[in-house]
């Protein structure tokens, strides 16, 4: 059993392959954190809390004469209200009597099989192969009768304890929430703590930065209504000695889609605490008696061995347990090109068939129709909202066009945009009262289009209906999923005036609710997420879509670094990577080896190639099928640091069994008559031979001597060459 209650001791401990995560209850029926770490099977630690009468910091009434005991010192499992906890805190509700009070203390918990899910929020489920056992604890306030139930599923095998929490009003009036966060987790000691976030903007998503915790709130969040390419709802604390392959680190990774908080407090007594939840700016939630409210859920996780084990860690689970479609394991996913950045709005079904034909040549299995088919849809000015095909561009119909492009032996794709609408539209036209906009104040505009209120049942379903609409009207294989502006003016003509700061979070329910019904309906759909390029990059996205573009910005270079950072969390397979004609100075094969580090495909206008380069695209389409599993299911290995300057870029995809491996190496600048450089390898088996072409030789060398020595780089070749290298177990 991963989950044990030691009824003596009042510890609970959850218990995954390699760690240990242990509350327990007691002092005035409070839960108490005690510790997550390396495997310490059920030892109580709650040896390591120590009392004092702390200056400043109360104590609860019911601690009477007891002085020592200050919940502003004592690690908590999830905090209190103005019960004395002065730090960042787990919970804000207005109760009925309009105080703002909660004093959560255990009353009851229960154990079972299986994973815990939440209405209307996307969890991880639990495969075949997996041991998951949840533990549900129940807090209670004696006075408001509001209760929090804290969740905890254990992926054992995994490594993953995934966790959330459940607000219930049990009082008999309407109770108002204005902040719930999905976890809290205190460390007695984090001064030697860094902490690790990956912020970023439009077109540079994902870059990474650590700092040190130092005392005050460092805030990570997103304000935007989506994830947002400005911070990704993921930190992670890592002990400052802590580097690529060993040390201690912890990562948490939020389910969740829209605006977000991570919050980390160092203390004045150097404890830390970390919450993470929905984005409390802007958020009030009504709950009338008897209702219920679940925050979405956050993955975490404990590596002892550095950035990778962590990266390791969510890589296996997220291609095992977020997304059931069978595009992320069974089928494979084809080599596509997408009319984006070859054409924008300035196409029609016969430059498609034109593209489609020379892009066949290039390997390519299937086209992808991007924005401007629709509506009145010639620039982005008009034309969202109306999903119905623009007869003026594709005059022969959708289902010919698509029958054409099958013709060709290849699938076909189309983008939607559905959360948005222009007011140069038949939708908006028809429902103006549709979109957000606040009563007498004009509505932001972002690229000219406005944001539909899809926390509205019939706006969702407007937009079911019409999405369905289209993808059974032709044998559609995918669909890229967009959405290009943050989301303002939180309003909904459908709420009363008190239940306005539900908007956000209803929007994201909406959303979830539209692809829970588009996407289950449609099994054999690949989809695509994208906002902007990689605005909406998240954990909770990904139960819905295989991949998700990475970036708008597709030049190879910034490719790098963009995938370097979505590595510590994000796998290969889910990262959206296209060659363009952007950077003409990296050359097509390179360009082709870094799109490699994901799912790989074209953005460029295929009739206007070279015959030569055509070629060498069909190449490179070929080798990513080769390399497919290796680079989509093996083990992912960062080899250099883009963020630190220097010559070379380098990266390392290693079968599970260690039969083979893929290296990567991207020259940047090696300087004229500079020292020779070595790539070392790693995760290999340091005993057994693995062959390779180097310099056109076949090379046998042993694990130990590549993961040592390392590969020496040629260093006589242009800038931005590339090699790779593929390893294979000899005997
Ligand atoms: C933003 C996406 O990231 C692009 O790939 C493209 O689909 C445009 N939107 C279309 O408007």
């Amino acid at each position: 059993m991963s989950i044990v209650y030691n009824e003596k001791k009042k510890t609970f401990s959850l218990h995954t392959a390699s760690a240990t995560y242990q509350m327990k209850t007691g002092n005035l029926n409070y839960v108490k954190h005690l510790y997550y770490g390396p495997s310490i099977c059920d030892e109580d630690m709650s040896y390591r809390i120590r009392r004092y009468d702390r200056g400043f910091s109360g104590n609860p009434y019911d601690s009477l004469e007891e002085r020592t005991f200050s919940l502003d010192a004592q690690p908590q499992e999830f905090t209190t209200q103005q019960q004395g906890d002065f730090r960042i805190n787990s919970i804000e509700v207005c109760n009925s009597d309009g105080s703002f009070s909660f004093d959560g203390r255990y009353v009851s918990h229960r154990i079972y099989e299986g994973p815990f899910v939440l209405k209307g929020l996307p969890a991880a489920f639990a495969t075949d192969r997996d041991t998951v056992d949840t533990l549900e604890i129940v807090l209670e306030d004696a006075v408001s009768k509001v209760q929090v139930v804290l969740l905890y599923s254990v992926f054992e095998e995994k490594n993953i304890i995934m966790r959330a929490a459940r607000v219930r009003n049990g009082g008999n009036k309407a109770i108002r929430l204005e902040r719930i966060m999905s976890c809290c987790i205190d460390y007695l000691n984090g001064s030697n703590m860094d902490i690790l976030s990956l912020p970023g903007r439009y077109g540079q998503e994902r870059q990474v930065e650590r700092q040190p915790m130092t005392h005050h709130v460092h805030r990570i969040r997103s304000g935007r209504g989506i994830s947002s390419h400005q911070q990704n709802p993921f930190i992670v604390l890592a002990e400052r000695s802590t580097n690529e392959d060993h040390g201690a680190c912890y990562g948490f990774a939020l389910m969740y889609s829209g605006s977000f908080t991570a919050e980390a407090e160092l203390d004045q007594y150097d404890q830390l605490r970390l919450v993470m939840g929905i984005g409390d700016s802007m958020f009030c939630y009504s709950l009338d008696p008897g209702e219920e409210f679940d925050t979405p859920a956050v993955l975490m996780t404990f590596s002892a061995d550095g950035l990778t084990g962590m990266s390791h860690i969510y890589h296996d689970f997220f291609r095992n347990n977020l997304n059931r479609s069978k595009f992320v394991r069974d089928v494979r996913r084809p080599v596509l090109i997408n009319t984006w950045e070859a054409a924008f709005f300035d196409f029609d079904d016969v430059k498609l068939i034109e593209i489609a034909k020379a892009a066949r040549d290039m390997g390519v299995e299937m086209i992808v129709m991007d924005d401007g088919w629709y509506g009145k849809r010639d620039d982005d000015n008009a034309g969202l909202g109306d999903w119905y095909v623009n007869q003026d561009k594709i005059r022969c119909g959708l289902p010919d066009l698509v029958r054409q492009v099958s013709k060709l032996g290849m699938k076909f794709g189309i983008w939607f945009e559905p959360e948005m609408v222009s007011e140069d539209s038949d939708l908006y036209r028809a429902h103006p009262e549709w979109v957000m906009e606040i009563p007498g104040r004009p509505a932001v505009r972002s690229r000219n289009q406005l944001v539909l209120d899809i926390g509205r049942r019939e706006v969702q379903d407007y937009i079911i209906e019409s999405v369905n609409s289209i993808l059974d009207s032709a044998d559609i294989y995918y669909v890229k999923w967009d959405i290009n502006r943050a989301v303002t003016d939180l309003w909904s003509n459908a709420l009363p005036a008190d239940r306005q700061g539900e908007v956000p979070h209803r929007y994201v329910l909406g959303l979830y609710r539209i692809l829970d019904e588009i996407i289950g309906t449609h099994p054999d759909i690949m989809f695509e997420g994208c906002a902007g390029g990689g605005g909406r990059f998240d954990p909770a996205m990904l139960v819905y879509f295989t991949q998700i573009w990475s970036s708008d910005n597709t030049k190879p270079l910034d490719n790098i670094r963009l995938h370097y950072g979505s590595s510590l969390l994000y796998p290969v397979c889910s990262m959206g990577a296209h060659v363009s004609d952007a950077s003409p100075m990296v050359p097509l094969e390179t360009k082709a080896a870094i799109a490699m580090c994901g799912t790989f495909g074209f953005e460029l206008d295929a009739s206007q190639m070279k015959k030569e380069d055509i070629r060498t695209c069909r190449k490179m389409s070929e080798l990513y099928h080769r390399y497919y599993n290796l680079n989509f299911f093996g083990d992912y290995y960062r080899l250099t640091d883009p963020f630190i300057p220097g010559n070379l870029e380098s990266w390392e995809n290693v079968a599970k069994d260690r039969n083979e491996a893929l290296v990567t190496v991207v020259t940047e600048h090696l300087t004229v008559n500079g020292p020779q450089e070595y790539i070392r390898l790693k995760g290999l088996d340091p005993d057994r031979l693995y062959r390779m072409e180097h310099e056109g030789k076949d090379l046998v060398l042993s694990g130990m001597a590549l993961m040592h020595g390392g590969i020496p780089i040629p260093r006589e070749v242009p800038d931005f060459t590339s090699f790779i290298y593929h390893l294979t177990a000899v005997g």
